[in-house]
């Protein structure tokens, strides 16, 4: 199995930060932080790294230089573009003047996005952007895949815009093709990969879903189970398409970029940027997303985006990154992993900590909560009675606050009597 993973970015001079380090663990990394802090930028510095096109998505400074540091087959090395790189700054236009290769130092080989074929051959990210459905469209019947050279080139070039929407895989081909190919000697792994979705796929739904892959038809429509009803593909809800995407783009990577006789994805090496994993995803599904991610991709690194609470809340220690609001990133130059883990923080308590979501203070179960409060203090019994019933009419039935109450309210009312 060969060792694939990013350590960190290097930005300076680009976009919103003046110099920025983000550093990554080998597992799961989930950024999260303030709204418009710089997430889906911290993606995009990665994917100019590697591809030599699709600079115009950014804006850069005088000074820019981006690169990210890698470890692959037991080297190291520094991918991405040093200093004087660009000729015109100026946004959607920058062009490159040379392809720089990045500062140099001891112990890492420094590449350029033009060297990376032939230095880093098989460090091949997959970037997955926001945009997740799957709109119909009519398969004719089975289409040649493109070799793995190929299909490398087209990842490392793609890869600024895979993260924006405007380059992706087609999904349902590559269904269709295996209803066609999996019985055939040569496609062993691939087999293997399917019958592997197949049976993972159950796993990752909410429990009750029964979430199924049943067959592909002779009209060359691939049918799902959901819900005891059969379904198309195009017809799955917004959370199953999301995750179906995701998935099945990963399969796709491992497949298409690796070649014969290390194309399992249970095996497969290599790094996943994900941005919004959480896009759709009913919170329940949220829950079980990273464990899911983590059992039928045992040995991906995965760097993902995140605006959910529900999901940091299943990071292992280790896996949150959180980055400063956009106010006060000028003050941060380097960004770790948090060692803790919020398995054990309340939604609340992320809200406002990790996203800085200022507004939870206003929240009418905290004002109404603070007059009853003051109704108590001042022992009027009348007034805390309003404020209870105030309270009953937006709170869950099983609120321990005003059970608490209640209480409170019982013991005025039989001071009042005596
Ligand atoms: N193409 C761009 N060039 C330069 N700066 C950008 C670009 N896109 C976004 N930004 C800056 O980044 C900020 C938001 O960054 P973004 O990474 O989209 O945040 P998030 O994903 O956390 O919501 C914007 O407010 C803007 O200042
Ligand atoms: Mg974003």
């Amino acid at each position: 199995m060969k060792m694939k993973k990013i350590e960190s970015v290097h930005m300076k001079g680009f976009r919103q930060f003046d110099s920025l380090d983000v550093y990554f663990n080998d597992k799961f990394n989930f950024i999260a932080g303030p709204n418009g802090c710089g997430k889906t930028s911290i993606l995009t510095a990665i994917s100019h790294c590697f591809s030599t096109q699709g600079h115009t998505h950014s804006r850069f400074s005088k000074d820019v230089e981006f690169w990210t540091d890698i470890a692959y087959n037991n080297a190291l090395f520094r991918v991405g573009l040093g200093p004087d790189s660009f000729s015109k700054l100026a946004y959607r236009e920058n062009t490159v003047r040379q392809w720089s290769r990045p500062l140099k130092i001891d112990g890492r080989n420094a590449v350029a996005p033009t060297n990376a074929p032939e230095e880093i051959p098989d460090f091949v990210p997959l970037f997955i952007g926001a945009q997740r459905s799957i709109s119909y469209r009519q398969i004719a019947g089975l289409k040649r895949e493109d070799n793995q050279e190929k299909n490398k080139v087209n990842y490392r070039n793609q890869a600024v815009k895979s993260l924006y929407g405007e380059w992706d895989q087609d999904v349902k081909q590559w269904m269709v093709n295996r209803y066609f190919i999996i019985d055939k000697d040569w496609a062993k792994e691939e087999a293997q990969n399917w019958e592997h979705l197949i049976m993972m796929l159950p796993s990752i739904g909410p429990l009750d879903s029964e979430f199924q892959y049943l067959r592909t038809e002779r009209e060359l429509e691939p049918i799902f189970k959901l819900y005891g009803k059969e379904c198309y593909l195009e017809e799955l809800s917004a959370g199953f398409q999301a995750i179906l995407l995701i998935i099945a783009n990963i399969f796709i990577w491992v497949e298409g970029t690796n070649v014969e006789g290390s194309r399992s994805v249970k095996n497969a090496t290599g790094t996943v940027l994900i941005d919004e994993l959480d896009v759709h995803l009913h919170p329940e599904w949220q829950f079980n997303i990273r464990s899911g991610l983590a059992a039928i991709f045992p040995n991906l690194q995965f760097i993902v985006t995140t605006h959910s609470p529900h999901l940091l809340s299943t990071a292992n220690p280790g896996e949150v990154i959180r980055m400063p609001s956009s106010r006060y990133l000028h003050e941060c130059k380097v960004l770790r992993p948090d060692v803790r883990s919020f398995a054990g923080w309340s939604t609340d308590q992320i809200l406002s900590e990790i996203m800085d979501v200022k507004s939870l203070d206003n929240k009418l179960h905290e004002r109404l909560i603070a007059n009853a409060l003051e109704q108590v203090e001042q022992s009027n019994a009348k007034g805390l009675q309003v404020a209870i019933e105030a309270l009953k009419q937006i709170s869950h039935p099983n609120d321990t606050v005003i059970v608490a109450l209640t209480a409170r309210l019982a013991t005025l009312q039989a001071a009042a009597d005596d």
